[in-house]
């Protein structure tokens, strides 16, 4: 793992997306594999305005996202669907249609599961995949005991998970309790990953990650494994390092 130490979340959001548009400048048919949370916010805000300065082209470009929110339909405000509109979607000229969330409210979710693997394997993989991690370990919504042979599919919510995820909703109740996510073996096909982590509540986590075991107790630490792995934290996220 190649890790990266940024002063604060400002230089942390600059460098990944920096790493984004590089990216999708030296192969404008880049396969993106985005994150959502509070952590990749700052990030989307400075790739929107590093295509505003340098116009940089993702009509040609396609995105998967790593989860989604099962019972919420796309338009649902906490969707993460809404999320990847509002922070991203909206900005940038990657047509709709080149853009991928696994659908939260489909009447068969094991299908969609399945039609969402078979999506990304159709676009030829992913090229690079964005990550947040959780204060548990956890990456897209593999909570730990989530191993490396799995795929895309209905995931359970930890209550941590759940308490950590309601500041985004009005009350507890209204947090989904199950979400679709693609599974580890799916996150480590990417051929490059970029996991960001900022603030004190992460450095334990990020410390388990990076030397902690290798363990399905802590899903992130399944990363070791993967050749082309770059942590960018910050201070705070590293200070347990
Ligand atoms: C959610 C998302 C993850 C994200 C994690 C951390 O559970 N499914 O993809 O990494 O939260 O979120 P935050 O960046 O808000 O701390």
């Amino acid at each position: 793992m190649k890790l990266v130490i940024a002063k604060d979340y400002d230089e942390m959001s600059k460098q990944a997306a920096r790493l984004l548009a590089d990216e999708v400048t030296r192969n404008p048919e880049t396969v993106l594999g985005l994150a959502t949370g509070g952590t990749p916010v700052g990030m989307y805000r400075e790739l929107v305005e590093l295509c505003r300065t340098e116009g940089i082209d993702f009509s040609r470009a396609t995105s998967f996202n790593l989860d989604e929110y099962v019972g919420l339909p796309g338009h649902h405000p906490q969707s993460y669907r809404t999320y990847m509109e509002q922070n991203l979607f909206s900005h940038i000229n990657l047509p709709a249609d080149q853009t991928n969330i696994p659908r939260g409210d489909a009447a068969d979710l094991a299908a969609e599961c399945q039609r969402y693997e078979q999506a990304i394997a159709a676009a030829g993989g992913i090229d690079i995949q964005v990550l947040g991690i959780g204060n548990n370990g956890h990456i897209g919504f593999n909570e730990p005991g989530s191993g490396q042979e799995t795929t895309t599919r209905v995931v359970q919510l930890t209550e941590s998970t759940i308490q950590a995820n309601a500041r985004f909703f009005d009350t507890i109740d209204e947090v989904p309790t199950q979400a679709v996510s693609m599974g580890i073996r799916t996150i480590l096909g990417a051929k490059k990953i970029v996991l960001l982590a900022s603030g004190e509540a992460k450095a334990e986590a990020v410390r388990r990650m990076i030397e902690g075991e290798m363990t399905a107790d802590v899903p992130a630490s399944l990363l070791q494994q993967h050749p082309d792995v770059t942590v960018i934290v910050d201070e705070e996220a590293a200070s347990r390092l």
